[in-house]
């Protein structure tokens, strides 16, 4: 049994972790949430350094959260990004190549990924239609 995925609360979660956006430099405030198979879920928001390149987006916050406690299955991840916050934001957010990569490890090709601009306003798409013939454990281990 897979676990049940309420998006309108993974939303909502995401929202909540981009209050802790720590993001001096972009000004682009990014924040995630990790639906773990066992219905836990880890959240994270971006955080940049000043000498740019160990920045660690908001996915792979949640994600390392994650897999530091030991938890490594996932069905799903909010993510919600945007310069300048309003009600609403205008654009959804998709994660960069690197973290559809970092979550490919953890969650394959069915991970579902929820791009939101608001609890309502969501793009949906799985991370193998974001990540098409994606590199993965099972290739190497
Ligand atoms: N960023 C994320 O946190 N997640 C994404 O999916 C896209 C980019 C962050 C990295 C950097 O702090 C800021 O957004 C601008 O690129």
């Amino acid at each position: 049994m897979s676990v049940e995925i309420d998006r309108a609360q993974l939303i909502r979660a995401a929202f909540a972790a981009r209050e802790y956006a720590y993001a001096p430099y972009s000004g682009f405030k990014v924040g995630a949430a990790l639906l773990a198979e066992n219905g836990t879920v880890y959240t994270g928001c971006n955080i940049e350094s000043a000498s740019f390149s160990p920045t660690n987006c908001a996915e792979r916050t949640a994600l390392f959260k994650a897999v530091s406690e030991g938890v490594r299955k996932f069905a799903a991840v909010a993510v919600v990004g945007a310069k300048a916050q309003g009600a609403d934001d205008a654009l959804v957010t998709s994660p960069c190549g690197v973290c559809r990569q970092m979550l490919y490890e953890f969650g394959g090709d069915d991970l579902i990924v929820i791009m939101a601009k608001s609890e309502t306003d969501y793009r949906e798409m799985t991370l193998g239609e974001l990540l098409p013939l994606g590199f993965g454990p099972e290739k190497v281990l």
